[in-house]
């Protein structure tokens, strides 16, 4: 098995300036993604998750240190430069899609191509392909808005994946989701990853879709922690915080 690095990010630090005070939201991370990844970040909430997923994506500019896209040096590139090898290069879905309310779901899937400029009807029909990918093309004609969380989700990640990205980023996508959804959402990105060859980074809570990760990142503070134990009981005290019991 070749090794291909996807994602490099080499001591990366990045620091919020606040007014009166700073923030140091990463402290040195060092990251490598290959392409066969299905790479999972976890934490407690603030521990720099997303910035670290914005860093990857040219969303975040680090304060210290370099992004390397398979040979691209993100941060050498021109805002401009940047925004447009993002929209190529990477797939990205958050918590919750946002779509055109007046579009039907092929519409809203197509868009991307769409307004890439490609020809309509080759746009829906990758679309479509993109939805029977997710198992979604039935429904095609109707609006996102009609369909439940989870299915919504899952045509959010055909839209990410319309324009064959290099990567998959999500950032917290079953954060919204009762747990059904969410495995099902889950089931999706493992198969995407396994049977589709998606490269795939994301951020989860969720300590119980840890078995899925071919790479577990574990963050604490800003860094990337040596110690993965105590950040699942960082995350166990969190939730049993959030549930009013006493954390153990
Ligand atoms: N734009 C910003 N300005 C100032 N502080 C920020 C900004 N974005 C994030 N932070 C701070 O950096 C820390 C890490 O945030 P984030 O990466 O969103 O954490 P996570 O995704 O792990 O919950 C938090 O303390 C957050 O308040
Ligand atoms: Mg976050």
């Amino acid at each position: 098995m070749t090794h291909e690095t996807v994602i490099k990010i080499d001591r990366v630090s990045k620091e919020f300036d606040l007014g009166l005070s700073k923030y140091q939201a990463l402290r040195e991370v060092s990251v490598e993604i290959e392409a066969t990844d299905f790479a999972i970040i976890y934490g407690p909430s603030g521990c720099g998750k997303s910035t670290l997923l914005n860093t990857m994506t040219g969303l975040e500019e680090p304060t210290a240190g370099s992004v390397n896209v398979r040979g691209t040096n993100l941060y050498s590139l021109s805002e401009n430069e940047r925004s447009q090898f993002r929209a190529a290069k990477f797939g990205i879905v958050f918590q919750q899609p946002l779509w055109v309310k007046a579009f039907d779901l092929i519409h809203n899937v197509a868009l991307p191509l769409l307004l890439n400029g490609a020809n309509e009807q080759k746009a829906i029909q990758k679309a479509a392909e993109a939805l029977e990918e997710v198992d979604l093309l039935k429904f095609s004609k109707h609006k996102p808005a009609e369909m439940s969380g989870g299915q919504q989700q899952k045509a959010g990640l055909a839209r990410a994946l319309i324009h064959n990205p290099w990567i998959l980023v999500a950032d917290e996508p079953t954060g919204n989701l009762d747990t059904h959804s969410a495995d099902e959402v889950m089931g999706l990105l493992n198969k995407l990853n396994k049977y589709h060859r998606r490269t795939i980074v994301m951020v989860t809570h969720n300590l119980a879709y840890l078995p899925m990760a071919s790479k577990k990142i574990a963050m604490r503070d800003g860094t990337t922690a040596e110690n993965a134990l105590d950040v699942n009981k960082l995350i166990r005290n969190e939730y049993q915080t959030v549930l009013g019991k006493e954390a153990k």
